[in-house]
C-alpha cells in the first residue's frame, strides 16, 4: 500500500480492490491508491509476437483504419500483461490525414507526407471542417474497445500536438531535426501561427471525438518539443497545448489559473468521469484527465505547468525524484524508466530499476509508472512482464 507518510490517514477500505480504471484515475486527480498505476507508451505494436503477426497480413494504416483490427491491437497487450491502461492504436499522424495531408511509410519505415507544407497556400488547403468525416474508424474502434474494457481497464485517447504534427507537416515525412518547421516558426510567426491555430482546432476536434465515444483519459504527445530552445517552447508549442486543454475542459479563453479535475475518490465501479456512458452525442466540455507528453522540455517546467495538464510525462533523461522536488503536488507524474533496458537488460536488472523508480516516488500521490518515451520493438517479453509483476507488487 502506497501510503503518505506525512499524514496519518486511515487506509481506505475502496483502495483495496480498485479497478485498474478507478487506480488510473484516481492517480490523475492525484487521490490516493493502492499501487501506482502501470501502462508502455507504445505498448501496443511490434514488440508483442501477436502484433507482427496481424502485421505480416496487412499494412500499418488498414490496423490504424479497421476498427476491428485496431481495438484487437489495443487489447492485445492488456491481455498478456494486464495493463491498468489501454492505448488507443492509432497514430498520431492521422490528424494530418484528417485535413487532407495523407501519409505512407516508405522501405526504411520512415514517414512520408503526401506533399509538404511550405506556403500560406499549402496551409491555407489544410480543411479541418472535414476531419471528423475522415476519421470516423476512430470512435468506432473506441466503442469496441470500451465495451470489450467493462470499465475495469482504463482507456486513453491521445493526438500529436500542434508543434509535433507541424514537424511532419512541414519537413513532409519523419525528419531529425526538422529544420524548415524551425526557420518557419523563426522567420515567419504569423505563417507558423495560422497553422498552428489550424492545427489546434483540428486537434481539439480529434480529442473531442475520442472523448465522446468513451475514452477515459487522453494523452498529448508533443514528441518534438525538445526541438526548441527552452525561450522558445511557449510561443510554438505550449500556448497551443494549453488553448486545447482549455477548450477540452470548457475553459477557452480563460486565464493562466491552473485547473484540477474534481475526479471522486473511487468507490463506485460507475460514472467516475461521467463518461460511462459512451453515446453522448453532443460537444460538452470534460474533466477527463488530460496528460501533456514533451520530452527534452526540462527548461520549461512553468509553461508545462501552465498547460492546465492533470498529469506531466516525463522522460527518461531527467530524474524522476528531481521532478518530484521541482513541481507542486496537485499535478500528476508519468514516468520514466528508461525504454532501452527493455530491450537490453535483464528481467532482474529491469526489476530493480522499476524498484528504484517506485522508492523513489513513493508516498507521492499522482504518479503514474511507464516509460520515459515508446517501448521499443526490440523489448523482450519477460522484461515487460519484470516491469509490471514489480509494479503490482508493490507495497
Ligand atoms: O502507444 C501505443 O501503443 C499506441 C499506438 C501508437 C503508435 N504511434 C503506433 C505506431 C501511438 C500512441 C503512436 C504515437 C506516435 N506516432 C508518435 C508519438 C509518440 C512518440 O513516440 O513520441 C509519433 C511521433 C508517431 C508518428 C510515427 N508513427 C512514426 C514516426 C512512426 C515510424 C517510426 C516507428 O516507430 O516505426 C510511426 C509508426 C508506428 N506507430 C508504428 C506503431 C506500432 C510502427 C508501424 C509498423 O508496424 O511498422
Amino acid at each position: 500500500m502506497q501510503t503518505n507518510a506525512a499524514s496519518a490517514e486511515p487506509r481506505r477500505p475502496a483502495a483495496t480492490a480498485l479497478t485498474g480504471r478507478q487506480r488510473f484515475l484516481n492517480a490523475c486527480a492525484c487521490l490516493p491508491v493502492d499501487r501506482p498505476p502501470v501502462w508502455l507508451m507504445r505498448q501496443a505494436g511490434r514488440a508483442l509476437p501477436e502484433y507482427r503477426a496481424l502485421r505480416q497480413q496487412h499494412s500499418f494504416l488498414e490496423l490504424v483504419q479497421t476498427p476491428e483490427l485496431a481495438a484487437e491491437i489495443t487489447l492485445q497487450p492488456i491481455r498478456r500483461f494486464g495493463f491498468d491502461a489501454a492505448i488507443l492504436f492509432s497514430d498520431i499522424l492521422i490528424t494530418a490525414e484528417g485535413l487532407g495531408q495523407k501519409y505512407r511509410f516508405d522501405e526504411s519505415n520512415d514517414i512520408k507526407m503526401d506533399f509538404a507544407l511550405r506556403s500560406a497556400a499549402d496551409i491555407a488547403r489544410l480543411n479541418t471542417e472535414a476531419l471528423p468525416g475522415h476519421l470516423q474508424y476512430v470512435p468506432r474502434a473506441l466503442r469496441l474497445i470500451k465495451s470489450a474494457l467493462r470499465n475495469q481497464t482504463t482507456l486513453i485517447g491521445f493526438a500529436g500536438s500542434p508543434w509535433t504534427l507541424a514537424t511532419f507537416m512541414v519537413e513532409g515525412g519523419s525528419s531529425e531535426h526538422c529544420p524548415h518547421t524551425l526557420t518557419l516558426f523563426r522567420k515567419d510567426h504569423k505563417t507558423y501561427f495560422d497553422l498552428a491555430e489550424r492545427l489546434t482546432t483540428a486537434v481539439i476536434a480529434h480529442l473531442q471525438m475520442q472523448i465522446e465515444a468513451g475514452v477515459d483519459a487522453v494523452q498529448i504527445f508533443d514528441s518534438h518539443g525538445g526541438l526548441l530552445a527552452p525561450t522558445e517552447f511557449q510561443e510554438a508549442s505550449g500556448r497551443w497545448m494549453k488553448e486545447i486543454i482549455a477548450a477540452l475542459k470548457g475553459r477557452a479563453g480563460s486565464p493562466l489559473a491552473i485547473h484540477r479535475s474534481p475526479l471522486p475518490a473511487a468507490d463506485g465501479a460507475h460514472g467516475l468521469t461521467g463518461h460511462s456512458n459512451a453515446t453522448a452525442e453532443v460537444a460538452r466540455p470534460t474533466d477527463i484527465p488530460i496528460i501533456v507528453f514533451s520530452p527534452g522540455t526540462h527548461g520549461n517546467w512553468d509553461d508545462l505547468l501552465a498547460t492546465g495538464a492533470d498529469v506531466l510525462g516525463i522522460d527518461w533523461r531527467f530524474p524522476l525524484a528531481d521532478v518530484r522536488r521541482l513541481l507542486p503536488g496537485d499535478v500528476g507524474l508519468q514516468g520514466n524508466l528508461a525504454p532501452a533496458l527493455l530491450s537490453d537488460a535483464t528481467p532482474e536488472v529491469v526489476a530493480a530499476e522499476t524498484s528504484r523508480l517506485l522508492e523513489a516516488m513513493r508516498g507521492r500521490n499522482g504518479y503514474i509508472f511507464n516509460l520515459g518515451h515508446g517501448l521499443p520493438p526490440e523489448a523482450k517479453l519477460e522484461n515487460i512482464a519484470a516491469l509490471v509483476e514489480t509494479v503490482k507488487s508493490f507495497k
